[in-house]
């Protein structure tokens, strides 16, 4: 059974249930149910997310002008302006709590910043059955867990209302991240083997590769750090998986078991996998920041005021 997913419905779902950041009151009490210890560890979490936000919002960037049609298209359009609202809906959360000072926008860890140089600069040139595979596994892995774990930790009642609808946003994103999946594993054969090795056989795919291994080891230890069992990390992961057991179109795509298979090394702390991406953590960690490039241009999109 493959798992069929009306994107017209979706995407009239979508429109019904866009939000504002002025739909919430960012002064309601609750603020300070954040203890001093809490907030010295969560002011690196939220900064990191907020990026994450816009990793996510470029994948869908680069998805809208490869949509085989115009509703999905569409859906990703929305999804574009919806992750830009997580960031600047977390931006006003990290605001709320005092963890900023004035507009500053605060910056995210080395293995973040680098995904983002990464799809900042080649995003475009992928495949969609290539940036449609791999943008899954981080919406599971980083955008949808992550604020999970957010939510779990944190009390205070404005976060709450917050995340509940991004996390809304979130399952229907992952509702149509996997139903295209699905899709895309209807292609012929040969059409998934040349996607594959054109995606391969690019240069820049390593780069890629050396950006996004460190990135969920140093997220896992972000949450170990936030005293958060990684276990709830590797259940997210697990959620990947499941969708190939659902359907054998997604299994078939060489791209999912690539990215699946690396999932399960990840989850299996005792895989010598772990001694190459934890070296690479440590590696990243140095280098100087003037060898990064400054923050894209959209980030000045970034803004914690209700308007936008
Ligand atoms: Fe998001
Ligand atoms: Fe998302």
């Amino acid at each position: 059974m493959s798992t069929t997913l009306d994107f017209e419905d979706m995407l009239r779902k979508i429109k019904d249930r866009q939000w504002a950041l002025a739909d919430i009151d960012w002064g309601a009490p609750g603020a300070d149910l954040i203890e001093p210890d809490l907030h010295t560890r969560l002011r690196p979490f939220m900064a990191d997310l907020v990026w994450i936000e816009n990793v996510g919002a470029r994948g869908f960037a680069a998805m809208a002008t490869k949509a085989p049609n115009d509703t999905l298209r569409e859906i990703y359009r929305y999804f574009h302006a919806e992750e830009q609202r997580h960031a600047n809906a977390e931006l006003a959360l990290m605001h709320r709590w005092g963890m900023l000072d004035g507009d500053e926008i605060p910056q995210p860890n080395v293995n973040v910043k680098l995904v983002i140089d990464f799809l900042d600069k080649y995003s475009d040139d992928m495949s969609l059955s290539f940036l449609g595979t791999v943008i899954p596994m981080l919406e599971v892995a980083l955008d949808g867990a992550l604020i999970k774990f957010v939510m779990d930790e944190i009390d205070d009642p404005v976060c709450q209302e917050t995340f509940k609808k991004i996390n809304a946003d979130e399952s229907r994103h992952l509702a149509v991240d996997f139903a295209v999946m699905d899709l895309l594993g209807h292609a012929r054969m040969r059409k998934l083997l040349i996607d594959l090795v054109g995606g391969w056989a690019n240069p820049s795919f390593l780069i890629g590769v050396l950006s996004y291994v460190p990135l969920l080891n140093k997220m896992r230890d972000n949450i170990v750090e936030m005293g958060v069992d990684e276990q709830k990390l590797y259940r997210a992961l697990e959620r990947y998986a499941n969708v190939g057991e659902r359907s054998p179109f997604v299994r078939r795509l060489p791209m999912y078991q690539i990215v699946k298979t690396h999932g399960s090394w990840v989850i299996d702390r005792n895989h010598p996998y772990h001694l190459l991406a934890d070296t690479l953590v440590k590696i990243t960690a140095r280098v100087p920041r003037r060898l990064l490039r400054h923050d894209p241009t959209w980030s000045k999109e970034l803004t914690y005021e209700p308007a936008a």
